[in-house]
């Protein structure tokens, strides 16, 4: 099993991975006085894997009550927070119980929102069911909920307890789950440098390894800046295209991490339009990304309608458009102002 401490200047805690480690939950994360636990998860994963962790958390809680949501995003709404709410006041949870979230992005950031809120913010632990949440959605302490008008409108920030990541949830996680999952492994690798990169272009590595690395440069950006104040917005790359390309699908053609992808390859498109992206780059992405038989080019809908999206992405300040931008492997930044003109000309 690996450990990796995320040190933040308060909350610090720990991130598990390894194989079959979902029995040791409570040697893991051991309460240091009687409380209950909410279950966070949804239908699916309920079915595949509720009995097992109720068994498995049930001694170290006095109770543990159960909430299942409905399956997909289009559940990570207000509503299923008051729900979620509704469950903690009926059963007479307080400031010193928990929630536990089993299951993808869509629970780690629903079930993250309820902790963060419920009676200004109780305990919380992630357990990432698909490959995105386990690189990337539940850690760093994002949380939140999509409003009609757009993705994670209502959200803010708080750090789990404790992530335990079973590498084993991975064998029922549809073929198509599990590639999007690698964009977020392959944006983790742009930004972190060679070394991560051509470690993924080589191939034929235990899948513990790349989520390993992927979490360490997670952890390391939100250690420097865990309220996207600097640093942390280049893990943004490839997103304010994702959510327009979501949003403008109504989140139903392409999953979180094939938004990404597609987003990726826009950023380098429009690094290149800029003139500061390194030409070899964007083979090296798109060769890594079609591997994982990921999409790197919008299909079915025109490029230009993704426009207004942008403006209502929260990473848009009033008037000007900002986006992140690859120059090279291990080089991202921010570039503000981007001018409408040059990103209506990559939209093609
Ligand atoms: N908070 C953050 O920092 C952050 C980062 C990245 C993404 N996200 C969010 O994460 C969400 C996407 O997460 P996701 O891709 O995990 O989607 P998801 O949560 O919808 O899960 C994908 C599907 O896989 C099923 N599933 C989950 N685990 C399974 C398993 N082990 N076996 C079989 N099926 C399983 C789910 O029921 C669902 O149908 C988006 O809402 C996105 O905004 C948040």
């Amino acid at each position: 099993m690996k450990t990796i401490k995320v040190r933040l200047k308060e909350n610090s805690y720990n991130i598990y991975i390894g194989k079959g480690i979902l029995d040791q939950f409570n040697g893991l994360f051991p309460s240091k006085e009687p409380r209950k636990a909410l279950l966070v998860t949804n239908e699916t994963v309920w079915k595949l894997y509720g009995k097992r962790t109720v068994d498995s958390i049930n001694d170290g809680f006095v109770n543990v009550i159960t909430l299942i949501l409905p399956d997909g995003e289009r559940y990570k709404t207000l509503r299923s927070v008051e729900k979620g709410y509704r469950t903690l006041v009926e059963n007479k949870f307080t400031r010193s119980d928990c929630i536990i979230n089993l299951g993808g992005g869509v629970i780690c950031d629903t079930g993250g929102y309820i902790a963060a809120t419920y009676m200004r913010g109780i305990d919380f632990y992630q357990i990432p069911t698909t490959l995105l949440a386990q690189v990337d959605a539940s850690i760093g302490g994002k949380v939140a909920v999509n409003l009609p008008q757009g993705k994670n409108l209502v959200g803010t920030f708080y750090q789990p307890d404790g992530v335990l990541i079973d590498i084993d949830f991975l064998n029922t996680l549809p073929k198509r789950e599990f590639n999007s999952g690698w964009a977020e492994i392959i944006k983790a690798g742009i930004l972190d440098g060679e070394n991560f990169f051509s470690f993924l272009e080589r191939g034929r590595y235990p899948i513990i390894s790349p989520i390993e690395k992927a979490i360490r440069l997670k952890e390391r950006v939100v250690r420097i800046d865990e309220r996207d104040r600097g640093l942390r917005k280049i893990l943004n790359l490839g997103h304010t295209f994702a959510h327009a390309i979501e949003s403008a699908t109504n989140y139903r053609r392409y999953l979180h991490g094939e938004a990404v992808s597609i987003g990726m390859m826009y950023a380098i498109r429009l690094g290149e339009a800029i003139g500061v992206t390194d030409e070899t780059l964007k083979d090296r992405v798109k060769v890594l990304l079609e591997r994982f038989e990921l999409p790197v080019e919008l299909k079915g809908i025109d490029p230009q309608r993704l426009i207004p999206y942008f403006y209502v992405d929260k990473k848009a300040t009033t008037g000007s458009l900002s986006f992140i931008i690859p120059l090279k492997i291990g080089d991202v930044r921010e570039f503000k102002d981007v001018k409408l003109e040059i990103l209506g000309g990559i939209l093609r």
